[in-house]
């Protein structure tokens, strides 16, 4: 049986604008941690608002 661990590299963040988490962290490696401008370059947290949680979540861990 395969391990079923997702790969955190292309894990999407926020399915309705197709984010990764690597994307996010590319961002704030680039010194964009907040949720409104990563949410204006992104489209993350724009859709559903579903995400939400989950991108402030990793800026918490991350940024
Ligand atoms: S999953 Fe990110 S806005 Fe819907």
């Amino acid at each position: 049986m395969n391990d079923v661990k997702p790969d955190k590299k292309t894990d999407f963040i926020c399915h309705c604008s197709g984010t990764t988490v690597e994307k996010i962290k590319e961002l704030v490696d680039n010194g964009i941690d907040d949720l409104d401008n990563i949410s204006r370059l992104t489209g993350a947290c724009a859709g559903c608002g579903a995400c939400e949680t989950a991108v402030l979540d990793l800026l918490a861990e991350y940024g």
